[in-house]
């Protein structure tokens, strides 16, 4: 049995204050070796403030179901971008979200396929962005304060306690948009259950979504491409290691007109090439492709459009279980409308 419990990037581990090697030698060692990423100095604000203890809340006992599809090889295309598939939901797919000082990227990978999900299932009908302020705060068990959670805990509290809605920090969306506390100071807010949005006039209880199910995938490219095309965007837990910090985006100068005509076309798939291993994160990834001969994961990360050159997106190499990418990919159904599920 598969257990989903991770911690959140960015906490780096006390060897980071004195790194065998400065950032600029890690990111010319990077640069020198002529790989598929491009490294670089990125403008990562409250580095300092996302820094925290490692550790692990192991829960043995939680089994989670493993979804297997059927897969007809031929059906899977060689590039895949979840904004194409579902159109009416590409302002969702792709919205990078900022995390700020909290280590809550569980929360933020969860409640953005949640909200993704709502959307494709209901073919554009509900756009309902989950809150992650709501899940982070309420959520006691999901997590330890700003360090970290777990991903099945949060999604079984999408599916008996539900989920109000909320935007980004400063955003003035949904019921409960991301907290200053949690975003500036990596604190956990207390839990409360009213909306804390004076635009906002939904009630508490009467926003909540509920969710129908949570699994995991196997460690198969194929059986990941198939959730993926079926039913939208997963969640991916990976192990970062200290380039991954780094990372900017493709080694070609050309890259600067292409992204200038779509964003879509950006290069810079990263594998690890130096440092060491600091935390564990969770991302959604939305589609696939294949950059000068190789495959990647397109990846949405939580840390704000102003991290690395690609808007915020991140590609990943892909069939090489890259940083054990593959092993613990998951997602699960949303309830359509907004009342409990009778089958959850
Ligand atoms: C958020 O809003 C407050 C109040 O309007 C403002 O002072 C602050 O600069 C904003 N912060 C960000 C990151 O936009
Ligand atoms: C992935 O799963 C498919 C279908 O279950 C199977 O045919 C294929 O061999 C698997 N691939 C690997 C690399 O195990």
């Amino acid at each position: 049995m598969r257990k989903i419990i991770f911690f959140c990037a960015l906490t780096l581990p006390l060897s980071w204050s004195k790194p065998s090697k400065t950032s600029f030698q890690l990111i010319q060692e990077i640069n020198s070796r002529q790989t598929s990423w491009k490294a670089g100095l990125n403008s990562l604000k409250n580095i300092k403030s996302r820094l925290g203890f490692l550790g692990l809340h192991p829960d043995s006992d939680y089994k989670i179901a493993t979804k297997h599809h059927k897969i007809d090889q031929t059906s899977i295309p060689e590039t895949f971008d979840a904004r194409d598939k579902w159109p009416e939901c590409k302002d969702f797919i792709g919205n990078i979200r900022d995390q700020g000082a909290c280590g809550s990227c569980w929360a933020f990978a969860s409640t953005e396929v949640m909200s993704d999900r709502l959307c494709i299932v209901t073919n554009g009908e509900t756009k309902f962005e989950f809150s992650p302020e709501n899940l982070l705060t309420c959520c006691e068990i999901c997590r330890y304060n700003c360090v970290g959670g777990y991903t099945a805990q949060a999604w079984n509290f999408l599916i008996n306690e539900g989920i109000v809605s909320g935007g980004d920090y400063n955003s003035s969306e949904g019921c409960q948009p991301y907290s200053e506390s949690a975003f500036k100071n990596g604190v956990v807010p207390k839990c409360v259950k009213t909306c804390q949005n004076n635009n906002y006039d939904v009630k508490y209880n009467d926003d909540k979504h509920y969710g129908d199910s949570f699994y995991t995938l196997e460690t198969n490219v194929s059986q990941i491409q198939v959730e993926i095309m079926t039913n939208g965007p997963v969640m991916a837990t990976f192990n970062v290691f200290e380039d991954f910090v780094y990372y900017q985006d493709g080694v070609f100068n050309q890259r600067n007109y292409v992204a200038f005509w779509s964003i879509f076309l950006f290069l810079g798939v990263y594998y690890h090439v130096s440092g060491e291993m600091i935390a564990r994160h969770v991302v959604k990834v939305i589609g696939w492709g294949t950059e000068n001969g190789v495959p990647y994961w397109l990846i949405a990360n939580s840390w704000g459009t102003w991290w690395g050159k690609l808007e915020g997106f991140v590609k990943i190499r892909q069939e090489t279980n890259e940083c054990a990418i593959e092993q613990e990919m998951a997602a699960g159904e949303v309830h359509i409308g907004n009342k409990k599920s009778t089958t959850g």
